[in-house]
């Protein structure tokens, strides 16, 4: 997820790097947008080599880019710690007077507030009054923490401990607490101790669901079949050969299984040990496999499954999805066509018995999608 973190000027301000670090840490990319008072209190250098972005916060420098409005809609996300008084006073009343307030006016993404101040400041009316204000609108405010504060004085006003601020954040999600099994990727059946019977998957759409599940608050375990990228930071990450190997990593319940993995339909019946050589026309005999996610699906009634059903050149994606969502008995199908194998982009016909949905675009994109019509179909079930 792209995160823009609005970093202002208090005594907190230093803790942003932290911060920054746990939201990297998590997978997200994070953008730092610090006030010009907030660099009095943190170095710009810190929070630039931290977030792996140069900082610049003058709203009129690079204006052929329009900054505060690219700022503001590349944002999947934005939230600002430690926030200032003075912060929330310029947002309840719409102030755009510098980079930060312009990229949040600009913004629709779900906007995150973590004030920090001396307790007074906090408990002011005026403050009350704009904390009230803002959350009306729907912006989130969390509470500060109560403890030490800049001085000898204590109470109310401290910015939360990272990992408070973290759950505030990402906790909301519409999948928090919920487990999330992800495949992805192609098996290998071996026909010898170094060839095998694969397929051209390279993972790319099952990882990008796998981050999808993951920034929606899932708690999220990716199967990955001989992926050709890394795995996303913030998930369980098991990898696996085979469809036996598949298999036995998926004897694990879960609340959404998303079986992107394409799983070869056969197996070889006794792979040769060691390296076949050429001097003899040799014979494979194949095995059909088990279907995993029909499997899957039987053994556990209370899991929403997602099947994916790979439609030929031609084919009718939307009729063959519709078909795998009996004979498997899985509560939705993402039908695509062999033209999205190792590609970035898809075409997806996302079948339930409610109807059907095409989403295409990138696989990043689909991806998002594909999570917001599945949580649909999980809140109807
Ligand atoms: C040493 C010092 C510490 C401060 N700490 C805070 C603070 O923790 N919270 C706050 O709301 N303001 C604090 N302020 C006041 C802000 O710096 C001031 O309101 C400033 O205008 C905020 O600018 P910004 O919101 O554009 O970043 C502090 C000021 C000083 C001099």
């Amino acid at each position: 997820m792209r995160i823009l973190l609005g970093v202002t000027g208090g005594i907190a301000a230093y803790k942003a790097a932290n911060l920054i670090r746990a939201f990297s840490e998590q997978g997200h990319e994070v953008t730092v947008l610090p006030t010009e008072n907030a660099l009095k209190f943190v170095g710009k250098v810190t929070l630039e080599a931290l977030s792996g972005h140069t900082i610049d916060t003058d709203l009129y420098s690079d204006v052929a880019q329009v900054r505060h409005v690219e700022l503001g809609a590349q944002a999947d996300l934005i939230v600002v710690a430690p926030a200032t008084a003075n912060f929330l006073a310029k947002l309840a009343g719409g102030v755009a007077d510098d980079l930060l307030m312009n990229a949040i006016l600009a913004s629709t993404a779900p906007v995150y507030v973590c004030p920090a101040m001396h307790t007074e400041m906090w408990q002011n009316q005026a403050t009350a009054a704009n904390v009230e204000t803002l959350r009306s609108r729907g912006i989130s405010v969390m509470e500060p923490a109560s403890g030490r504060l800049t001085g000898d004085d204590s109470g109310p006003g401290r910015l939360p401990e990272v990992e408070q601020i973290l759950e505030f954040v990402l906790g909301h999600g519409p999948l928090s607490g919920k487990t999330v099994l992800v495949t992805a990727g192609g098996t290998r059946e071996s026909i010898d101790e170094v060839r095998f019977i694969g397929n051209s998957s390279s993972g790319r759409m099952g990882l990008e669901l796998a981050k999808a599940a993951r920034d929606l608050g899932g708690q999220v375990t990716l199967v990955g079949a001989n992926l050709e990228m890394p795995a996303p930071h913030g998930v369980t990450f098991v990898p696996v050969t085979s469809v036996s190997d598949l298999e036995l990593a998926m004897n694990q319940d879960c609340d959404l299984l998303i079986m992107a993995a394409a799983v070869s339909d056969f197996t070889v019946e006794s792979p040769f040990r060691g390296k076949l050589s050429r001097s003899e026309a040799v014979t494979l005999s194949l095995t059909p496999t088990k279907d995993l996610v029909a499997n899957y699906a039987s053994n556990h009634p209370k899991t929403f499954c997602v099947a994916f059903a790979l439609s030929p050149e031609g084919g009718n994606v939307e009729e063959l999805a519709s078909e795998k969502l009996w004979s498997k008995s899985v509560q939705a199908v993402a039908g695509n066509s062999v033209q999205a194998l190792g590609s970035d982009v898809t075409e997806v016909s996302f079948v339930t018995p409610e109807g059907v949905e095409a989403v295409s675009g990138t696989k990043q994109a689909v991806s998002k999608q594909l999570l917001r019509l599945i949580i649909e179909s999980m809140s109807k079930r």
